[in-house]
């Protein structure tokens, strides 16, 4: 599929969108203007006055402000919100939104022409409101109704179902399996350069996420960000009452206390237990370290879930494209 590149001639258009280039000589780069003019002077305060209205017109930042940060995630209003700053989203070398937001099944080009046009998609947090804009899909960042939404084609999400014995790498030089021998055009050779998030250990099966967005890997992967995973473990059983509270309480392990999110007895025959625990965290062996700290060594080890996505039914050594909304919700819960 490629949403390719339509070219039209330079040409000024009426925006919902102001430039960023205003009369003020702040330069006008994408939200960044700097003035570096002086203040002191009274003589210049009516000319100060006129860059101020300008600044406020154009949503250019006064001399000596932060540079803007990134617009935070957030739910659309479904209107457009004019007092918001300004910026230059139009790219006139880029592809006209509505046709992005069709390739990348938002709906039909006229159902993606009335989103923009009712001022629900935001491009690098500006609403754009009016039909016509061009834009670079692989350097701007678009939101419809405050979700993100990824128009590079070149962009690959995918979940991955590792099995026992593979290890969580590329290649491998002592000749194991490794997760490409699974990726077939997919892996290193192939288009994409894949990432994986996180590890499991060669012992480990489950979920892991694979993606050529090394952003969105470094966040899902770093405890900062919260991201949760889920594991389902056979311990050793019965698991006494009180392990969940001690679990959550914390546990110190020799690198450093750990703590889950949540602990929970999933299933137990004589002998052995099922549990499900979930955790932040992305240390070595965490899952089986803190299991054993406890006195309930791990026999298996399986991961289920990572942030908003499950792994459902796929079988081990299968891959699936994430859908849309899985990736919007791991944009949104890696915060971007
Ligand atoms: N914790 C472990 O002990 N092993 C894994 O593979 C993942 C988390």
């Amino acid at each position: 599929m490629s949403a390719g590149r339509e070219r039209e001639p330079r040409q000024s258009r009426q925006r919902s969108v102001a430039s960023g280039r205003g009369g003020d000589g702040t330069g006008g780069t994408r939200g960044a203007g700097r003035d570096s003019g002086s203040t002191s002077s009274r003589a210049g305060a009516p000319r100060q006055a006129a860059r101020a209205n300008t600044r406020r017109a154009t949503g250019t930042p006064p001399p000596g402000s932060p540079p803007p940060r990134k617009a935070p995630p957030r739910k659309a209003t479904g209107r457009a919100t004019p007092a918001q700053p300004a910026v230059d989203v139009h790219d006139p070398d880029g592809v006209r939104l509505q046709k992005l937001l069709a390739a990348a099944g938002i709906g039909s080009r006229r159902t993606c022409e009335a989103l923009i046009a009712d001022g629900r998609v935001e491009v690098d947090g500006q609403v754009v409101s009016e039909l016509g804009v061009r834009i670079d899909p692989t350097r701007q960042t678009v939101r419809v109704d405050g979700e993100r939404v990824v128009l590079d084609e070149n962009r690959v999400y995918l979940a991955f179902n590792k099995p026992l014995g593979v290890v969580s790498t590329m290649s491998d030089e002592r000749g194991r399996p490794s997760i490409a021998d699974y990726l077939g055009n997919r892996g290193p050779g192939g288009a994409a350069r894949l990432f994986h998030v996180g590890r499991l250990d060669a012992d480990t099966e489950g979920l892991l996420l694979l993606t050529n967005d090394g952003e969105l890997a470094n966040r899902l992967a770093h405890p900062a960000y919260g991201v949760s995973k889920t594991y389902l473990a056979q311990v050793p059983g019965p698991v006494p009452r009180d392990l969940g509270r001690r679990l959550r309480a914390g546990i110190e392990l020799d690198d450093g206390p750990v703590t889950v999110d949540s602990f929970r007895l999933v299933d137990s025959a004589p002998g052995r237990a099922l549990v499900e625990v979930v955790l932040h965290e992305g240390r070595k062996h965490v899952v089986r370290r803190l299991l054993a700290a406890v006195g309930h060594p791990v026999y298996t080890l399986a991961r289920t879930d990572v942030g908003p996505i499950r792994l459902g039914d796929l079988k081990p050594g299968k891959t699936r494209r994430l859908t849309r909304e899985e990736i919007a919700a791991l944009y949104a819960a890696a915060g971007l």
